[in-house]
C-alpha cells in the first residue's frame, strides 16, 4: 500500500476529511480517523503535542485528496501564509515523488499539472511564500534523489512566480509543468551518472559532459509518445539548457521564445543554488557579469529585481 503525506498544519479544527487518516508509528501506518470524520481541537492538540507534523492517506483515495485540496483552495485567500506554504509543499512533494517513481504515466502528469496550478494560485500576489518553499528544500546532505526533487520544485516555483511578475503573455501552465519535468531523465541514469547533475559543468571531463548533455532530450523522450504531454511543454523541456549565446546544449540555439528563456534562466539559477550549493548572494551580485550574452540584458535586470524582492 502506498501513502500520500499531508502536513498537519493544513488542517483546522472542525474540518471534515473525505478520506481515512493514518498515522505513521515506527514503520507502520496506523488507522486514526475514519473517512468523513473531522479533526477536532482535542485531537489536533494531542497530535501536535506529540510533535507530529504529518498524517497519511492511502494512495487509493487520491481522488478524495484532490477534493480535499479543492476545498482548502476555495478558502485559500483566508489561510495564513504558513498554511499556504504547507499546501504548496504537500502538493509539490507528492506529485514530484510520483513523477520520479513513474515519469511517463498520465497519473504523474496530471498530478504535476494540478500542482503547477495550485502553486500559481498560492504564489499569486504573495511576497513571502516563494522564499519559504525554496528555502525548505536546500539541504545539501539529503540523498541525490531528494535534492533533485527539491531542484524541480524550486525551479517550477521560481519560474511560475518570475513569469507572473513579468506580466507577459507567457503561459504559466506550460512553464510550470515543464519546470517540474525538466530534469526528469535523472531517474534514467546510473547512480554514477546521476552525480553529474550535482557537478559544475566546467569540472566535467569530456566523456561525462557528453553524457550530461543528453539529459534534456532524454527527458523529452520519456514523454514524447504520450498523448497527454503537450507539445509546448516538450519544447520547453528540450530547450531548458539552451542560452541565446549559443553556448547551451544540446542544439546550441541562439533564439529562444520568452518562456524558454525564462525556464532556462530559472533552471540555471536554481541548479547553482540547490544542486551545486552556491551562495545566492554571490550569484545575485555576479548575475549581470557572468550571464551577459547568455540571456537578454533586460531579462537579467528583471530577474535581478525579482531575486531581490522574492528570494
Ligand atoms: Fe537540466
Ligand atoms: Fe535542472
Amino acid at each position: 500500500m502506498s501513502f500520500i503525506s499531508i502536513r498537519l498544519s493544513t488542517v483546522r479544527p472542525g474540518l471534515i476529511v473525505p478520506f481515512n487518516v493514518y498515522l505513521k508509528v515506527a514503520d507502520n501506518y496506523v488507522h486514526y480517523l475514519h473517512k468523513n470524520d473531522d479533526f477536532d481541537q482535542v485531537r489536533l492538540d494531542g497530535l501536535r503535542s506529540r510533535g507530529l507534523k504529518k498524517f497519511h492517506i492511502n494512495e487509493e483515495e487520491e481522488l478524495n485528496y484532490q477534493a480535499f485540496l479543492a476545498q482548502l483552495l476555495d478558502n485559500v485567500h483566508l489561510a495564513s501564509n504558513e498554511v499556504k506554504t504547507s499546501i504548496a509543499l504537500d502538493v509539490t512533494e507528492n506529485s514530484t515523488q510520483e513523477m520520479i517513481k513513474n515519469p511517463a504515466t498520465e497519473k504523474s502528469y496530471s498530478m504535476v499539472k494540478s500542482s503547477s496550478e495550485i502553486v500559481q494560485k498560492i504564489l499569486a500576489d504573495n511576497d513571502v511564500i516563494l522564499r519559504e518553499i525554496v528555502s525548505h528544500g536546500r539541504n545539501q546532505n539529503s540523498s541525490l534523489s531528494d535534492r533533485m526533487q527539491s531542484h524541480l520544485i524550486n525551479t517550477a516555483s521560481i519560474a511560475i512566480k518570475f513569469a507572473e511578475t513579468l506580466k507577459s503573455d507567457i503561459s504559466t501552465n506550460s512553464l510550470g509543468i515543464a519546470a517540474f519535468y525538466h530534469d526528469v531523465s535523472f531517474t534514467g541514469y546510473s547512480a554514477e551518472e546521476q552525480k553529474l547533475f550535482f557537478k559544475d559543468i566546467n569540472e566535467m571531463d569530456a566523456a561525462s559532459l557528453t553524457i550530461y548533455k543528453t539529459h534534456p532530450e532524454k527527458s523529452v523522450q520519456m514523454l514524447q509518445d504520450k498523448s497527454f504531454a503537450e507539445k509546448d511543454v516538450l519544447d520547453l523541456i528540450m530547450a531548458h539548457e539552451e542560452k541565446i549565446s549559443g553556448q547551451g546544449f544540446p542544439n546550441k540555439r541562439t533564439k529562444l521564445s520568452p518562456a524558454q528563456e525564462v525556464l532556462s534562466l530559472c533552471a540555471f539559477y536554481d541548479r547553482e543554488v540547490t544542486c551545486l550549493g552556491r551562495d545566492p548572494k554571490h550569484l545575485y551580485n555576479n548575475l549581470m557579469i557572468d550571464q551577459v550574452g547568455n540571456y537578454n540584458l533586460e531579462l537579467l535586470k528583471q530577474f535581478k529585481n525579482f531575486l531581490k524582492s522574492y528570494l
